[in-house]
This record gives C-alpha cells, sequence and structure tokens, in this order.
C-alpha cells in the first residue's frame, strides 16, 4: 500500500516536474522567436476622449509656454535616426515626460492631467519589452539632446514639453502603431 502511494506520488511529482520543463520551454522559446523590435508596437490608441484630453492639456501648458523657438520633438529629434527605431526613440521620450515631467507636475493643469498621465502610462508599459538590436548610441545621444534642452530651460522647460504632449502622443501613434491599423 505504501509503496503504490509512494509510486503514485512520485509519478505524479513526474508529471508536475514534466509540466514545468515544458512551461520552461515554451516560455524561452516565446522569448527567442520574437524578433528584436517587435515589442516596439502599440494598437492604435487615438480613441477621441482622450485624444481630446491630450490636445486640452497642451493647449493649456502652452499659454504658458513663452519660449516659441525651441522645439523639442522636431527634426532634430529624429536626426540620422531609421524610421524602424523611431518607436524605440519615442519610448525613451515617453519615459523622460513621465518621470521627470508629468509626475512631478501632476497636481496641475487638471483635470487634463489626471486622464493622460496614466493613459501615458499604460503606453509606456505596454513598450517596456522595445528593444532593438545593434547601437543605440545615436538615439540615446538625440535624446539626451532634449533632455538637456529642458533642464537648461528648468521650469520653463518643463511647461515646454507638457506643451507637447499632443505632439507626443501624435508622434507615438506615427512612430508606434501599424500603418495597416493606423487609418482606422
Ligand atoms: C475637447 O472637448 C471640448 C468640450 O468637451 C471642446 O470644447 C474642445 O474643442 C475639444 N478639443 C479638441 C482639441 O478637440
Ligand atoms: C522608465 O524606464 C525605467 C528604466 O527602464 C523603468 O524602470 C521605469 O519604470 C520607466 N518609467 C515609466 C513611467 O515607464
Ligand atoms: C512667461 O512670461 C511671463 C511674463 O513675462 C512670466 O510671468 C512667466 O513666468 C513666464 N512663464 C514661464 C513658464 O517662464
Amino acid at each position: 500500500m505504501a509503496a503504490l502511494q509512494k509510486s503514485a506520488s512520485s509519478s505524479l511529482m513526474g508529471t508536475v516536474a514534466a509540466s514545468c520543463v515544458l512551461l520552461i520551454a515554451l516560455a524561452l522559446q516565446g522569448g527567442a522567436g520574437v524578433p528584436v523590435g517587435a515589442h516596439c508596437r502599440l494598437h492604435n490608441f487615438q480613441e477621441p476622449y482622450i485624444t481630446n484630453y491630450t490636445f486640452m492639456l497642451a493647449k493649456e501648458a502652452s499659454f504658458e509656454d513663452n519660449n516659441t523657438d525651441v522645439r523639442l520633438i522636431g527634426d532634430k529629434l529624429f536626426r540620422g535616426v531609421n524610421m524602424r527605431d523611431r518607436c524605440y526613440l519615442m519610448k525613451q521620450v515617453l519615459n523622460f515626460t513621465l518621470e521627470e515631467v508629468l509626475l512631478p507636475q501632476s497636481d496641475r493643469f487638471q483635470p487634463y492631467m489626471e486622464q493622460v498621465v496614466p493613459f501615458l502610462a499604460d503606453l509606456s508599459r505596454k513598450l517596456s519589452l522595445c528593444h532593438i538590436s545593434g547601437d543605440d548610441q545615436h538615439i540615446q545621444r538625440n535624446v539626451q539632446q532634449l533632455k538637456d534642452t529642458v533642464k537648461k530651460l528648468g521650469e520653463s522647460g518643463e511647461i515646454k514639453v507638457i506643451g507637447e504632449v499632443d505632439l507626443l502622443f501624435m508622434t507615438l501613434k506615427n512612430s508606434c502603431v501599424p500603418k495597416s491599423e493606423a487609418g482606422k
């Protein structure tokens, strides 16, 4: 009886162990089978209400932005960066915008900020596995220039970042949403 129980339980253990191995194998395969860059993708997120809130937030902030000759999200940011790496670049800009500007200033520009911050944080989470293959130094350099500009401008740099949140939104869409989905 005891021997029977023992063999039943060891075969159960065997099954559990085999399932674990299978799960691990599947997980590894999932990781290795997905090409680099495949996670640099978002589904179309242009719902009317959040688009409106994002544009209203940008508009409110840009009323306070005196510095009209600096543009953060523009040609300079993308200089030398391939089309296919732009989502990865925008991921860095999004991270910076959230961490250094929107979260610290999250009590301002209500009621827009309280809607837009969790929305953008969710996009940032969805891009957490987005990486590119090879050297990303040129991308980091462009992003660093943006960060340096904001830091140099201080408070008015942060206002400018919020004033460009509409550009951030549109550029994320253009860079990360597949063209086949974007028109919908
Ligand atoms: C957003 O909605 C408000 C009213 O709900 C409207 O006045 C405003 O024009 C809209 N803004 C944009 C950018 O669509
Ligand atoms: C920004 O990036 C860092 C490092 O990858 C990560 O730990 C953090 O959660 C990101 N923040 C947001 C708001 O996505
Ligand atoms: C913009 O200019 C006004 C008037 O010169 C000043 O009071 C305000 O602090 C400036 N705003 C920023 C964000 O620098």
